[in-house]
């Protein structure tokens, strides 16, 4: 078998076969196959796409590039949750506890951010100490003692999507729906669940701008979890302005802890409780008639993993069984915290018809709290705090959002990007005609 030929074969149209895709994900795990061959199957894929077999075929291959890790040392359902990133998306951190404190095990793998979307990792290292660096044997005692563990991706977990998404974001092929849907669920896979809840995001700081493109990527990893023996579930949610009201590690992680203490913003709550619910289903810690029944029946134990304080509790063992420092959970003024406050001003008055969400990710990033390469360091201590979202009524001068800065050209910069980001109509055009205003858009679209 020659890649020239698999090339040639993808690049005139035409469905590779196992043995091909096996081919190709083994030889270039290797590094036999060199990366300009592999860029070139990526570009022809991107072009003349994957069958849903093949988009199969190659998670699989890819899954089993390396590691598989093996959780049967945990009792109880594994339950996965992964997001395909957003801004101001500190999901996992409110929601993670909140389901083990229901007593269902969550063994996770979480990534960094990149570009102007945060990650899961770089919050939680907010808490001084904080490690994600533990081994399978930590990973599963700390799962079965506590009932969460996080770690990142190990260069032996999906060792060939590690290479390839490295390739593909800088050959310009990172946006096709099977190299993503691929990419996301091997991992998935060799980090060993039994369970996954995708939460996929979608609109302006989303990767899939359209609902149509946010369904048709859900539908297609759920297919592939599926597949594979996994309980699979997939949320469509809201990625068109932040989730919540803090963008950047440790106001993020303020935010969630806000949450778990019962003062979230509601479109965050909204979020953790249908993701959550869906958790305990798949995890079988509610039986009930109905469908219908189990989610309300989930919600009440979530929320009241809230009110009784459990879930604030588990946060705080959590990130003490992973070294960090669980003061800062019930003192927040622990965490790291900018020495520059600059608050930014509506220009005029108005509504808030729509939010460039990208852009608000872009501020945070300019502030200092994203990574501009793989390498970059992050200071957890800046971002921003929007006042006013998408729908609210504002008058010139009052206050849209707050900058936390370490430096002052910086803060300057991000103010006059955020301004940019806001579209503020004095005048809705259809009001005249008798229509109402758009609202802000619910949080969630579907679940599959
Ligand atoms: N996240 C991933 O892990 N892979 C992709 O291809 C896109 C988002």
């Amino acid at each position: 078998m020659r890649m020239y030929d698999i090339i040639m074969k993808k690049r005139n149209g035409g469905e590779l076969t196992e043995e091909e895709i096996q081919f190709f994900v083994n030889g270039f795990t290797r590094g036999v196959i060199p990366d300009y061959q592999a860029a070139a199957l990526m570009m022809a894929i991107y072009f003349e796409k994957m069958t849903g077999e093949e988009t199969y075929l190659l998670t699989m291959a890819m899954a089993h590039s390396g590691d598989v890790l093996d959780l049967s040392g945990i009792q109880g359902v594994k339950v996965d949750k992964h997001s395909t990133g957003g801004v101001g998306d500190k999901t996992s951190l409110a929601l993670i506890p909140m389901v083990a404190a229901c007593g269902i095990p969550v063994a996770k793998m979480s990534g960094r951010g990149l570009g102007h979307t945060g990650g899961t990792i770089d919050k939680l290292e907010s808490f001084s100490g904080f490690t994600t660096e533990l081994t399978e044997e930590e990973f599963v005692r700390n799962v079965n003692r506590i009932g969460i563990a996080i770690m990142g991706q190990t260069a032996d977990l999906a060792p060939a999507d590690k290479k390839l998404y490295a390739l593909r974001d800088v050959t310009a092929t990172v946006d096709n729906l099977s190299l993503i849907a691929s990419s996301i669920m091997s991992k998935k896979l060799a980090a060993g669940a039994d369970a996954i809840v995708l939460d996929v995001k979608t609109g302006s700081g989303a990767f899939m701008k359209s609902k149509e493109d946010a369904f048709l990527l859900a539908r297609e990893m759920v297919e592939i979890g599926r597949r594979a023996g996994k309980h699979t579930i997939a949320v469509i949610s809201d990625m068109d302005q932040p989730l919540g009201y803090a963008v950047g590690n440790a106001l993020e992680v303020r935010e969630a802890i806000e949450t778990l203490k019962g003062n979230g913003p509601e479109d965050f709550v909204e979020l953790c409780l249908t993701l959550g619910s869906q958790m305990l289903i798949a995890g079988g810690r509610v039986k009930a008639s109905s469908h219908q029944e189990a989610q309300t029946q989930a919600r009440n134990l979530l929320l009241d993993a809230i009110d009784s304080g459990k879930a604030l509790k588990k946060l705080a063992e959590f990130v003490d069984a992973q070294g960090g420092d669980s003061r800062a959970v019930f003192d927040t003024s622990l965490l790291p915290k900018a020495s520059l406050i600059k608050e930014v001003k509506a220009p005029k008055s108005g509504r808030i018809t729509h939010i460039k969400c990208d852009e608000i990710g872009m501020c945070s990033l300019i502030l200092g709290g994203g990574r501009e390469t793989k390498e970059s360091a992050v200071d957890l201590s800046v971002g921003l705090v929007l006042k006013r979202k998408a729908g609210d009524e504002i008058k010139v001068g009052e206050t849209l959002a707050v900058l936390h800065a370490n430096d002052p050209d910086k803060a300057e910069a991000a103010s006059s990007r955020f301004l940019k980001a806001y579209t503020i109509e004095e005048e809705w055009p259809g009001e005249k005609a008798g229509q109402i205003r758009p609202a802000a858009p619910g949080i969630i679209h579907g679940i599959l």
